[in-house]
C-alpha cells in the first residue's frame, strides 16, 4: 500500500476520516450524479471508480449499470469490503499509480478527489484514458481551494491557508492541480471536454458545515503538532462557524470530462 497516503491526516486509520467520507459523497454525489446522467450511460456499461473512498458513486452506477460491470478500486478498501453491494458491484485494492486496467476495455471512469493528492496527476490521466474503449469517458473531479488569503475572514483565512499546508506536507496535496485538468485531458487527447464547478460555502447549511467542522477537528492535533498553528488560533477560526452572519467560500469542486477518440 502507498504508505504516504495511508499515513497521513486522511488515511482510512485517522480518527474521523470514515465520518468525513461519509459526509463527503453526501456533499459531491447529487453534483457528480449530475454529470453523470450527462453521459450516453447504457444499463451494460463497463465502469471503474478509482480511489472510490466509500462507495456510493461505485453503488450508483451499480445500480444505473446492472447488465454491466463495475469496479470500486482503492488504496484502501476497508470502506468498501464493509458496504453491501449488488453482484455487478466488485472491489479491488489498488494504487493507481502502478496498476492497470486492460487497454480499450472501459465505458467509463470516474476518479473524484483523488488526483489532487498523487504525485504525478498527468501521467495517471494518461494512464485512466488508456484503459478506455474508443467513445468511452473519463470524469475527473478535483477540489480548488481558491486562495485561501483571499477570505474576507482573516481569521478563516489563516486556517484554510494553514490546511492547504499541512495537505501538501503529509500528502502532497497539490491544490493547483483542479485548474490543470481541462489541458491535461486535451493532451491525453479525450474530446468533447466539458466543464462544471460546484461551490462549497461555509456557514450556508448543515451538511456543508458539519463536512467542514468535521475536516478541521480532524486536523487540529496535525496543525498544532506541526506548529502551522495554535490552538486559541484554531479556536477562533472554528468561531466563525457559530455566527449566523458568517460565510464564506470554502472549496470549489471542478470536474471535467471528455471522451476517448
Ligand atoms: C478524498 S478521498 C475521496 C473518496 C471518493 N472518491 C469520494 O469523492 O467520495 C480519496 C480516496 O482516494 C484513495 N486513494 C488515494 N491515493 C490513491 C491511489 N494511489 N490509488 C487508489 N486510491 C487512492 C484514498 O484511499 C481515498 O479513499
Amino acid at each position: 500500500m502507498n504508505d504516504s497516503y495511508a499515513k497521513g491526516l486522511l488515511g482510512h486509520s485517522t480518527a474521523g476520516e470514515h465520518e468525513r467520507l461519509l459526509l463527503l459523497e453526501k456533499l459531491c454525489d447529487p453534483g457528480t450524479i449530475r454529470i453523470l446522467e450527462r453521459l450516453p450511460l447504457t444499463r451494460s456499461w463497463t465502469c471503474v471508480d478509482v480511489g472510490a473512498g466509500t462507495g456510493s458513486v461505485a453503488r450508483w452506477l451499480a445500480d444505473r449499470c446492472p447488465e454491466g460491470q463495475i469496479t470500486a478500486t482503492d488504496l484502501d478498501t476497508r470502506f468498501l469490503e464493509s458496504m453491501p453491494r449488488p453482484d455487478n458491484l466488485a472491489v479491488s485494492q489498488q494504487d493507481v499509480t502502478t496498476t492497470d486496467f486492460p487497454a480499450n476495455s472501459l465505458d467509463l471512469v470516474h476518479a473524484r478527489a483523488v488526483l489532487t493528492h498523487l504525485p504525478y496527476p498527468e501521467i495517471v490521466v494518461q494512464r485512466m484514458s488508456s484503459w478506455l474503449k474508443p467513445g468511452g469517458w473519463l470524469v475527473i473531479e478535483d477540489p480548488s481551494y481558491l486562495p485561501a488569503q483571499a477570505s474576507p475572514y482573516p481569521d478563516f483565512a489563516a486556517l484554510l491557508l494553514a490546511c492547504e499546508k499541512l495537505l501538501a506536507q503529509t500528502h502532497g496535496t497539490d491544490n493547483s492541480w483542479a485548474r490543470r485538468i481541462p489541458r491535461v485531458m486535451a493532451e491525453a487527447r479525450l474530446t468533447n471536454l466539458k466543464m462544471s464547478a460546484e461551490l462549497s460555502a461555509c456557514g450556508r447549511d448543515e451538511l456543508e458545515d458539519a463536512y467542514w467542522r468535521q475536516c478541521f477537528s480532524q486536523a487540529i492535533p496535525a496543525l498544532m503538532t506541526s506548529g502551522l498553528m495554535t490552538e486559541q488560533q484554531i479556536n477562533r477560526a472554528i468561531e466563525h462557524l457559530d455566527q449566523p452572519e458568517f460565510t464564506d467560500i470554502a472549496w470549489m469542486m471542478v470536474s471535467c470530462w471528455g471522451q476517448r477518440q
